[in-house]
């Protein structure tokens, strides 16, 4: 193995990336018939790593998967990975499908065991000054299914739809579905106006973001406004400050969407206040 082969764990094995091998039945391979989650890792420290598996339990529970393992089997993996593939800035990546049958059928002909990989990936430590400059976005038909709060590894359309914004020299995109904003093609969206924070309240139109209650949760206890409610597409046109959450790009403003610019078309104060609370947050963990 090269000394800089990473570490994953695939059913029970942890093994070079390169050896790690699954089924071509896999249906999580023919059907995208699987779920995953990605956890942000500082200092060695999973951020939020309850919400992230109780996420996972719920998107299987939609998904009518049993959770193979069980919250320790899952932290010791996380922990092996962690400790076999050390770094500073990392995330857990890990999948879980229904596993490989022996015909390729929708309906389940047998008995079958779920595929459970898990990796480690580094991340690009997020610079805060190239990340205050903004991003430039478009807004696209929302044309996904009606199951957006499972993190289903089926992820063609958000795939499409990030291309098509890749094909316009742009990093993202923002969906609307009949009007209203759902949310980035891997993140949640806030908008401001007039210092008043809102975001779409969590359906099945959109993946219930950790870092979208984070910020909610530091948003809220540092004595600023939070509204959960629906976002009128043209909200977006008069809004003073966008932003995209993710647990990988953390809180992105948006400074130009469909060619417009954005408030002042600068991070706005608002994200300034979110962004110092968010670093805050980590450090804590960091040190606790
Ligand atoms: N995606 N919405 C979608 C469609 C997402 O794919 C993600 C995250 C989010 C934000 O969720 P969280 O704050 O829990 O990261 C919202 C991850 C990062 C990914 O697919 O790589």
């Amino acid at each position: 193995m090269a000394a800089s082969e990473p570490v994953v764990y695939i059913n029970g094995e942890y093994l070079p990336q390169s050896q790690a091998t699954v089924s071509v039945l896999d249906r999580g391979f023919l059907f995208g018939d699987g779920v995953y989650e990605v956890i942000p890792v500082f200092a060695g420290k999973p951020l939020r790593l309850t919400e992230h598996l109780d996420r996972l339990h719920r998107s299987m529970h939609r998904v009518s998967l049993k959770n193979p393992l069980t919250l320790q089997e899952w932290e010791e993996i996380f922990q092996t990975l962690l400790e076999s593939n050390p770094g500073g800035y990392r995330s857990i990546y890990l999948q879980v499908t229904r596993g490989a049958a022996p015909i390729r059928d929708l309906s389940l002909s047998a008995d079958i065991e779920p595929t459970v990989f898990v990796m480690v990936n580094d991340i690009k430590p997020v610079d805060y000054a190239e990340l205050e400059k903004g991003i430039e976005a478009i807004t696209v038909d929302d044309f996904r299914w009606k199951a957006c709060d499972i993190k289903s590894v089926s992820l063609i359309a958000n795939v499409m739809i990030r291309l098509r914004a890749n094909e316009q020299n742009v990093v993202d995109a923002i969906m609307v579905r009949g009007g209203l904003v759902t949310e980035g093609t891997a993140s949640n969206i806030f908008v401001v106006h007039n210092g008043i924070i809102s975001t779409p309240p969590k359906s099945d139109c959109l993946l219930p973001g950790i870092t979208r209650d984070l910020v909610i949760e530091l948003a809220l206890a540092n004595g600023l406004t939070v509204e959960e409610r629906d976002i009128k597409q043209d909200e977006l046109e008069t809004a003073d400050e966008i932003w995209l959450t993710s647990s990988t790009r953390e809180i992105a403003p948006v400074v130009k969407l469909d060619n417009h610019v954005v408030g002042d078309g600068v991070a706005g104060e608002c994200w300034k206040k979110i962004i110092a609370l968010y670093q805050g947050y980590k450090k804590e963990l960091r040190n606790g």
